[in-house]
């Protein structure tokens, strides 16, 4: 009968230790950020591309964009989980003398200059900050940098929530669909 008792009670001590061996660790604390806060991630360029060569003549601009591997194992039609970042550089489109927009052989504008680099990033309540609350575009915080990728760019934070804003249904990225159609090729 003791020996019973002492195996039963040795049992249970062992299911309970091996419980919580099994149990998550804690979450990592995640940092927050607002509008002008998330820095340019040092390693980007490294990151897969979420789209190359964006075409922007009306801007005259080309872009290149690259998204971090969290954000890069998202499914079609789901919404980018939290700890996603994009960054978009933005480079001048290169122009003849005359300010006509240079075309390569491919018929497409050429790369001059690097202007800016903006970052987008996604984390919990991230949002909350955000005022007024009208252009809270889910999760998501902007940032926009000079060519160095530290000076901060003058840019109204305002100006590109508004811009993002109707695209609820793509979870506030342009060209959703044609990243993943890009994917799926
Ligand atoms: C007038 C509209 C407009 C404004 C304002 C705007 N964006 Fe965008 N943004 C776009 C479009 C369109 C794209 C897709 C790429 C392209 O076609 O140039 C884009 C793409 C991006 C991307 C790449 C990820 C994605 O969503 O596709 C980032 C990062 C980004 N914008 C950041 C910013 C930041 C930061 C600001 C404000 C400083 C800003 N945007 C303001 C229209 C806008």
């Amino acid at each position: 009968m003791r020996r019973f008792t002492y195996g039963v009670i040795m049992a249970a001590v062992l299911a309970t230790a091996l419980a919580a061996c099994a149990q998550r660790p804690p979450a990592p604390q995640v940092e927050k950020f607002s509008d002008g806060e998330l820095p340019v991630p040092e390693k980007y360029k490294s990151w897969p591309k979420f789209l190359s060569d964006v075409q922007r003549p009306d801007a005259k601009q080309v872009r290149e964009i690259y998204i971090n591997p969290i954000g890069n194992s998202t499914k079609m039609g789901d919404n980018f989980p939290n700890g996603t970042i994009t960054v978009m550089e933005i480079y001048k489109a290169r122009e003849a003398a005359d300010g006509t927009p240079l075309k390569g052989a491919d018929g497409k504008l050429v790369k001059g200059e690097l202007q800016k680099i903006g970052v987008m990033g996604k984390g919990p309540g991230w949002g909350e900050s955000v005022t007024p609350p009208e252009l809270k575009n889910g999760d998501w915080v902007y940032s926009m940098y000079m060519a160095d990728g530290k000076t901060k760019a003058p840019d109204d934070y305002a100006t590109c929530r508004a811009c993002h804003l109707p695209l609820t249904d793509k979870d506030y990225i342009f060209r959703y669909d044609e990243y993943f159609q890009k994917r799926a090729d």
